[in-house]
């Protein structure tokens, strides 16, 4: 392609996105648009299906068996937005088994929430509330992303999100109202869980690589302290609700502004997770790559079944 016409192209796919449009597959696209909608969108499906191995280890000691209904549910929620998403990033070319490669391998990432341990049944109860939670407000924006089919994938994955946001808070609450002991669990668990939801967010913006250009590109909507703000903002309302204390001696609600100030993230165990040294990080692979091979005769029958299809559609 000559220069000029490469130089119309990027003219015309920038309009676009400046433009509110959207990028569908078959448009002309720069490659680094295409590389960071691919390394975001797999390493959200990575999230996503790994995000199943904390809640599913309490399926089978759930209180109630509503409660098993409701996390059955919602662990089977996952594994979809994990299928919505590698679809997405099929659509950009990528190969699927290749990104599940590169998630085995430990090439790319995965959220570094989904690396502590579910200790409690109130950890169920406040994953749903404070992870769920911090994922809405990151998604939402995402569903006015640039790419069509990540932002589509997002209004559906959105909707199922407030399920689980609203399943886990009503757990909360039946744990805050009810005994001391399980009271305490509940204050237990958002000791545990606050700090590494605002970690969901990513680095403070000063520290994050990628923001500048993915909110040219209109992928980002918002910065990643601005999500995070919001979501302090939303959730410390609901502790108190709830009758329980975040976590932050240096938590102060501004009158004027009615937002939040909140202490400084231990980014030293940010960097550290993500890196792969999190109390559940060896586990989670082993057990990803242990399912994935487990299910390979899964993959092999359907493979056959539509190979046959395709032979019998063809004679
Ligand atoms: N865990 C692991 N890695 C993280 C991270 C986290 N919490 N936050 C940031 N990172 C990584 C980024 O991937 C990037 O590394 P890379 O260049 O190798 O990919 C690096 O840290 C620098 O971060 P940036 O802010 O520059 O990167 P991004 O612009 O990609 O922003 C993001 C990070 C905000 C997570 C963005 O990728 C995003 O919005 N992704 C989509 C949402 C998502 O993936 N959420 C994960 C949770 S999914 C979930 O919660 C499911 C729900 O059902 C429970």
């Amino acid at each position: 392609m000559s220069e000029q016409l490469q130089a119309e192209f990027q003219a015309a796919f920038q309009a676009e996105v400046d433009a509110d449009g959207r990028i569908e597959p078959r448009d002309w696209m720069p490659d680094g648009y295409r590389r960071t909608l691919v390394r975001q969108i797999a390493q959200h499906a990575h999230s996503e299906i790994i995000g199943m191995q904390p809640e599913g280890n309490w399926i089978t000691r759930a209180p109630s068996l509503r409660r098993k209904c409701i996390l059955v549910a919602k662990v089977q929620d996952e594994a979809g937005h994990g299928l919505y998403l590698y679809s997405a990033a099929e659509t950009l070319g990528a190969d699927r088994d290749e990104l599940l490669d590169l998630l085995h391998t430990g090439r790319q990432k995965y959220s570094t929430i989904f690396n502590y341990p579910t200790t409690s049944w109130a950890d169920v109860a406040a994953i749903g509330w404070l992870v769920d939670g911090a994922a809405i407000m990151n998604q939402v924006p995402l569903t006015r992303c640039s790419y069509g089919p990540y932002a589509r994938a997002m209004t559906r994955v959105c909707k199922e999100e407030s399920f689980h946001q609203r399943q886990g808070f009503e757990a909360m609450t039946v744990l805050a109202n009810g005994t001391p002991a399980q009271r305490q669990m509940a204050q237990d668990a958002l000791d545990r869980w606050w700090w590494p939801s605002l970690m969901m967010f990513g680095p403070s913006d000063g520290d994050s690589p990628n923001s500048a250009q993915s909110m040219a590109w209109g992928i980002k909507r918002f910065s990643n302290d601005e999500l995070r703000q919001r979501f302090v903002d939303a959730t410390v309302p609901q502790a108190e609700h709830l009758g329980l204390t975040v976590p932050d001696p240096e938590l102060r609600l501004d009158p004027e502004t009615g937002s939040y100030a909140f202490g400084e993230i231990d980014w030293t165990e940010f960097y550290a997770v993500m890196k792969g040294d999190g109390p559940c990080n060896r586990d989670r692979v082993r057990n990803r790559v242990a399912a994935h091979e487990d299910g390979a005769w899964v993959r092999e029958a359907a493979a056959a079944y539509a190979d046959k299809q395709a032979r019998r559609a063809a004679a």
